[in-house]
C-alpha cells in the first residue's frame, strides 16, 4: 500500500492507477486516447531536453564558498570582499568548449572556470577559462572561430583544415594555441587546473576609485596534466572521467580549493603600457603587476540534480555587482550580449528566478510575467516606475563610475600587432622535455592539414615567436620554414 507521502501522482497531482499498463480498447486493443496519464508522459518525456550550450555544453558543477583572507577594500566596494573573514556561497561549472554534451571529458581543449558568487548585493559571475589568454581579441570573430572548432557542416566530423586556416590567418591565436598544445592543455581533473577571468576588469572602491584587474584562481591541489596517450585511452574507457572525479572528491570529503589571487594596474598605466592591456591574447608581467591574494574558493557541495541546478546554471560576463565593472576589452564587451542572450533562448526569459541562478538577496526588479513565470511574479505590488506608491528605488551611490572616451566612431584594431613576443616568451620558459612534447603534439594535430599552404603560413608564426620553434614543428612536418 501506497502512503500518502510515497504515492505516485500525475504532474496535477492526481493519483496514478496504473503506471505499467496503458488503457486500451481490451487486452489486445489498440491504446486510447483518453489515457491521458499515458499522453503526458510521453508529451513531457518529449520536451524533457533544452538546447545545449553552444559553446562550453559538457560540464560539471558544484557548490561551495569564497572566504575573504586580504582586505582589499581599498581597490573596491564590492561586498564579496568587504572583509577579513567573509563567507560568501557560490557555483561553479566547469566544462570543455567545443565538445557536445555528451562528449568527452580528457580531450585537448580549454576548459571554462564559470562562477557565480550569490554576493549580499546580488550574483557576481566570473565567466573565465582555466588559460588566461584567448585564440582572438574582437568579438566580432567568435562565431567563426567556434565554427572552425566544430563539426564540418558535409561531413560532420571535426575538421583540422579549418582549425588551422583559421588559426594561421588569425596569428593573435598564437599564444593560447602553444597554451594549448603544452602539457596544460588536457588537465589530469578540474581540481589540478588554475582558473582566470582572462579579460581586464574593473574594481572601483567606495570613493569611486577605479583600478584595472585581472583575477587568478590558484589551484591548492597543484597543476596536473594527462599525457595525450592516458587522455586518449580515458576518453575511450570513461568519458565522464572529470565530471565523476570532482563528484567523487566531493562526495568523499576532499573538497578542492583554489586561491584567488588579482593583478591590480592603475587605470592611468593602461595609457602607456608596453602593449594595451585590455588585449584579451595578453598576460600582464607579474614582475609589472604582482599577484595578491584576496581570498580562498572551497568547493564543498554536490549538486542534488544535475539538469535543475549545472544544465540550468546561467553565468554571464555581465552579472556585475557594485565596486566590479567591465573594461574596454573588445571581447569583454561582446560578450555583455551574447550570453544574456543565450540564456533568454536557451533556458528562458525568466532564467534568473530558478533556484540555482536567483540571488540570495532581495530582488526588486519591475519586470513582470513571461514564460515560466515561477515566482509570485510581484503579486499585487506596484508595477511601473517611477511610482507614487513607495516601490523600489534606484541608488544613485551604485551608478557606474564615470569614464572618458574619446575618438571617432569606427571598425578599429588594437593597435598592438605583436603576437609573437609572449607566445616565444613561453616557449622559452619551458624545459626541453616540454617543448618536444609540445612540438609532437602540435606535429600531430598538423599533420591532417591537407594544405601545405596553411602548414606553412602557421610554420611562420611559430618561426617569429622562436626560430627554434618553427624549424622544430617545419622538421616535423617534413616542410620547409617559409621566407
Ligand atoms: C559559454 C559566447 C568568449 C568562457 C558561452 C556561451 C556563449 C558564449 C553563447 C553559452 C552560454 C549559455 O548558453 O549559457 C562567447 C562569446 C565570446 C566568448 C560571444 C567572445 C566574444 C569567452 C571567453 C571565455 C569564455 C574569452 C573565457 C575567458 C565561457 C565559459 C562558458 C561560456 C566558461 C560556460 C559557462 C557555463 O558553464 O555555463 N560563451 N564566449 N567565453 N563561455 Fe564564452
Amino acid at each position: 500500500m501506497s502512503t500518502e507521502k510515497n504515492k505516485l501522482t500525475t504532474s496535477w497531482g492526481a493519483p496514478v492507477g496504473d503506471n505499467q499498463n496503458s488503457i486500451t480498447a481490451g487486452a489486445r486493443g489498440p491504446t486510447l486516447i483518453q489515457d491521458v496519464h499515458l499522453l503526458e508522459k510521453l508529451a513531457h518525456f518529449n520536451r524533457e531536453r533544452v538546447p545545449e550550450r553552444v559553446v562550453h555544453a559538457k560540464g560539471a558543477g558544484a557548490h561551495g564558498y569564497f572566504e575573504v583572507t586580504q582586505d582589499l577594500t581599498k581597490y573596491t566596494k564590492a561586498s564579496l570582499f568587504a572583509e577579513v573573514g567573509k563567507r560568501t556561497p557560490l557555483f561553479v561549472r566547469f566544462s570543455t568548449v567545443a565538445g557536445e554534451n555528451g562528449s568527452a571529458d580528457t580531450v585537448r581543449d580549454p576548459r571554462g572556470f564559470a562562477v557565480k558568487f550569490y554576493t549580499d548585493e546580488g550574483n557576481y559571475d566570473l565567466v573565465g577559462n582555466n588559460t588566461p589568454v584567448f585564440f582572438i581579441r574582437d568579438a566580432i570573430k567568435f562565431p567563426d572561430f567556434i565554427h572552425t572548432q566544430k563539426r564540418h557542416p558535409q561531413t560532420h566530423l571535426k575538421n583540422p583544415n579549418a582549425v588551422w586556416d583559421f588559426w594561421s590567418l588569425s596569428p593573435e591565436s598564437l599564444h593560447q594555441v602553444t597554451i594549448l598544445m603544452s602539457d596544460r592543455g588536457i588537465p589530469a581533473t578540474l581540481r589540478h587546473m588554475h582558473g582566470f577571468g582572462s579579460h581586464t576588469f574593473k574594481w572601483v572602491n567606495s570613493e569611486g576609485v577605479g583600478v584595472w584587474v585581472k583575477y587568478h584562481f590558484k589551484t591548492e591541489q597543484g597543476v596536473k596534466n594527462l599525457s595525450p596517450d592516458v587522455a586518449a585511452q580515458l576518453a575511450a574507457d570513461n568519458p565522464d572521467y572529470h565530471t565523476e572525479d570532482l563528484f567523487n572528491a566531493i562526495a568523499q570529503g576532499d573538497f578542492p580549493a583554489w586561491k584567488l589571487c588579482v593583478q591590480i594596474m592603475p587605470l592611468e598605466d593602461a595609457n602607456t603600457y608596453r602593449f594595451d592591456p585590455f588585449d584579451v591574447t595578453k598576460v600582464w608581467s607579474q614582475k609589472d603587476y604582482p599577484l595578491i591574494e584576496v581570498g580562498r574558493m572551497v568547493l564543498d557541495r554536490n549538486p542534488d540534480n544535475y539538469f535543475a541546478e549545472v544544465e540550468q546554471a546561467t553565468f554571464s560576463p555581465g552579472t556585475l555587482v557594485p565596486g566590479i565593472d567591465v573594461s574596454p576589452d573588445k571581447m569583454l564587451q561582446g560578450r555583455l550580449f551574447a550570453y544574456g542572450d543565450a540564456h533568454r533562448y536557451r533556458v528562458g526569459a525568466n532564467h534568473q528566478a530558478l533556484p540555482i541562478n536567483r540571488p540570495r538577496s532581495e530582488v526588486n526588479t519591475y519586470q513582470r510575467d513571461g514564460q515560466m513565470r515561477s515566482d509570485d511574479n510581484g503579486g499585487s505590488s506596484v508595477y511601473y516606475e517611477p511610482n507614487s506608491f513607495g516601490g523600489p528605488k534606484e541608488s544613485p551611490d551604485s551608478k557606474i563610475a564615470p569614464f572618458e572616451v574619446s575618438g571617432s566612431a569606427d571598425s578599429v584594431g588594437y593597435d598592438h600587432h605583436d603576437h609573437y613576443t609572449q607566445p616565444g616568451d613561453l616557449y622559452r620558459l619551458l624545459s626541453e622535455d616540454e617543448r618536444t612534447r609540445l612540438v609532437q603534439t602540435i606535429v600531430g594535430a598538423m599533420k591532417p592539414v591537407e594544405s601545405d599552404e596553411i602548414k606553412q603560413r602557421q610554420i611562420g608564426h611559430f618561426y617569429k615567436a622562436d626560430p627554434e620553434y618553427g624549424i622544430r614543428i617545419a622538421e616535423g612536418l617534413g616542410l620547409s620554414v617559409p621566407e
